[in-house]
């Protein structure tokens, strides 16, 4: 596949993303929850846990509409991750995703419930009724979700996010600076690929492989975002730049340097790359992209 048949697929995969989502996350909530909810998820972001959970499906062969609906509960969960993130009492950032922050558009209390209502809203997408046209079996619904729950929970993202508050000041060591990063961002990258995967069939050792892929993408995404945040300006990123340096925290770039950051990344892309060859799949040629989309990222 070359770069264009990708740029091609990956164009409209995000078309038919925004299209769910846009579908998914009503304006209907009452007392202005639902503009703050779509504020927060729609129109911005790049989409990348969305665009893992198709193409891991395709390299499972797996139900499109299961991994439509799963790819929409992942960016839900994302979304309501950046809402919380940038709140006062974590992060206290003003800008995201080119515009300001939902806490500054809509008030504290209203970013909070926003937040908990899309957490919410993705673990309904993943259980259509029987009587949905895009319907998939119980079994499947029940997977997606626990996959789903460990990958945003104490043992994914929220304890990761514990971590990163309780380190602020502290100098990690390398080993505690990666168990937060896998926490924080890496489980629901991961957790992207494995519910892509879990809409279809896959032998131990393709799903293996997938587990190790995201796993390597996971990490490899933050360590990214670490350097971003030293190197770009915030017109670029639509984020703030600078701010772990400002608000202190122990990053990939302030453990290991910059130099020592960005071989991390490459030694991890490589990883992912390795992953997806060991595992006997045939239509990984997407997940190999995204995997180098993560690495050369500049937002
Ligand atoms: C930013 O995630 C927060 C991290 C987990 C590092 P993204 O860089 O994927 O943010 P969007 O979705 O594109 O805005
Ligand atoms: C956030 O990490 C990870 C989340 C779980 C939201 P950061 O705090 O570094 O993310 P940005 O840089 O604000 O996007
Ligand atoms: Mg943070
Ligand atoms: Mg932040
Ligand atoms: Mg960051």
């Amino acid at each position: 596949m070359d770069a264009s048949e990708f740029d091609c697929w990956m164009r409209a995969e995000l078309d038919a993303v925004e299209r769910a989502l846009q579908r998914w996350v009503s304006a209907d909530a009452p007392a202005g929850l639902g503009d703050a909810m779509r504020y927060g998820v729609l129109d911005g972001g790049k989409r990348l846990r969305p665009l893992l959970v198709l193409a891991a499906c395709e390299a499972a062969a797996g139900d499109r509409n299961a991994a439509l609906r799963a790819s929409v509960a992942v960016e839900l969960i994302h979304a309501y991750s950046l809402i919380h993130d940038d709140m006062p009492c974590m992060d206290n950032d003003v800008l995201r995703r080119g515009k300001p922050t939902v806490h500054v558009q809509f008030g504290e209390a209203q970013a909070m419930l926003a937040g908990d209502a899309m957490q919410a809203l993705a673990f309904e997408v993943l259980t259509p009724a029987a009587s949905d046209a895009d319907a998939f079996a119980p079994a499947l619904q029940a997977r997606l979700c626990g996959l789903l729950a460990r990958a945003a929970g104490h043992e994914g993202m929220a304890g990761g996010q514990a971590i990163d508050l309780a380190s602020i000041g502290r100098p990690l060591d390398e080993r505690q600076l990666r168990d937060m990063h896998r926490r924080k961002t890496g489980a629901l990258l991961q957790a992207s690929v494995l519910m892509g995967a879990a809409c279809g069939e896959l032998p131990l050792k393709g799903w293996e492989a997938l587990s190790q892929y995201g796993a390597a993408i996971g990490l490899a995404f933050q360590v990214v975002d670490d350097i971003l945040d030293v190197t770009q300006e915030s017109e670029t990123l639509g984020k703030t730049a600078g701010k772990d340096e400002h608000l202190n925290k122990p990053t990939y770039v302030s453990v290991l340097g910059l130099d020592g950051a960005r071989k991390q990344a490459q030694t991890l892309r490589e990883r992912a790359q390795a992953a997806l060859a060991s595992g006997g799949l045939r239509h990984t040629a997407r997940l190999s992209w995204l995997a180098d989309l993560v690495v050369d990222r500049t937002c």
